[in-house]
């Protein structure tokens, strides 16, 4: 049996973490990321890992359309197959009356579920006569309770969640799904957060105290957990999961 793990974002935080110990188990990876990275291929060339790096901007139609064509005829040899959509944003940050920039709107729906939506297709289809398929997308705690400010990314993660309740319905026991809160990280991601103005975020000094209280988790731990769970027998049993219901 041969395994391929497509993952997207792996240039920081959370991504770059598993990615690195994906890189690490001498099977086929593929990432979909702005940039690709030298330390990657250091690691999977000394674990006889085959690399794939695709160079994507995911927020970019033509271009997310082109990585697909190249992910599709890698993914048909394999007979077990995960896509981990981990990328995402979580910028605009700003109150209702200030979310006035279609672009930055359009990109942050993209980046975050338009895209999973589009790479989950693909590589259900390119992996039909696989035997073990099983997709992974990276949510919030934000997807299911809403924070002022954070109007556009709760509506993001919220839409993965649904989607993958729904996925699941389409396909019963023909590939597994689960869309998971991994907790808070401490990545750019909370830098970005604890940067914002507290007119845009009310909700900010909770945000600099998991960081002052060392609350945040490191993404290398985060990502084990979740790399764990993904292989785990039960995997895709709780759609809208959290790996903090798993033991440490
Ligand atoms: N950190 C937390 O506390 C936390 C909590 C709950 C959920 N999450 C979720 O966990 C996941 C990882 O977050 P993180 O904390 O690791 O964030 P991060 O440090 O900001 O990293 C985000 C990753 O997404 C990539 N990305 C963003 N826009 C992209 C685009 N247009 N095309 C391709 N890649 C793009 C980034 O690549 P570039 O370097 O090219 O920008 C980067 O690799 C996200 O889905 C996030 O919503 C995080």
């Amino acid at each position: 049996m041969t395994t391929i793990t497509i993952i997207t974002g792996t240039t920081r935080g959370l991504g770059a973490s598993m990615a690195e110990q994906l890189a690490a188990t001498g099977q086929h990876l593929v990432t979909l990321s702005r940039k690709t990275s030298d330390a990657l291929a250091t690691i999977a060339a000394k674990h006889s890992t085959t690399l794939t790096q695709l160079n994507v901007d995911l927020g970019d139609s033509s271009a997310l359309a082109k990585a697909a064509l190249s992910l599709k005829a890698l993914i048909a040899r394999h007979d077990r197959v995960r896509f981990i959509h981990n990328a995402g944003i979580v910028t605009p940050i700003d109150q209702a009356e200030n979310l006035n920039d279609l672009a930055v709107i359009n990109n942050a729906f993209q980046v975050n579920i338009t895209s999973a939506i589009y790479l989950t297709a693909q590589v259900l289809t390119a992996s039909h006569t696989a035997k073990d398929r099983r997709i992974l997308l990276i949510s919030s705690g934000a997807g299911r309770n809403a924070s002022s400010g954070w109007a556009v990314y709760c509506a993001t993660k919220a839409a993965m969640d649904r989607y993958a309740e729904a996925v699941k319905l389409d396909l019963g026991d023909r590939a597994r799904i689960t869309s998971m809160a991994p907790g808070v990280i401490d990545t750019d991601m909370q830098v970005t957060i604890r940067s914002t103005p507290k007119e845009a975020l009310p909700s900010l000094d909770r945000f600099v105290g998991f960081h002052q209280n060392k609350q945040l988790g490191a993404p290398d731990v985060v990502a084990r957990r979740i790399l764990t769970a993904l292989e785990s027998e039960g995997y895709g049993s709780t759609t809208i999961d959290d790996i903090r219901q798993y033991p440490a």
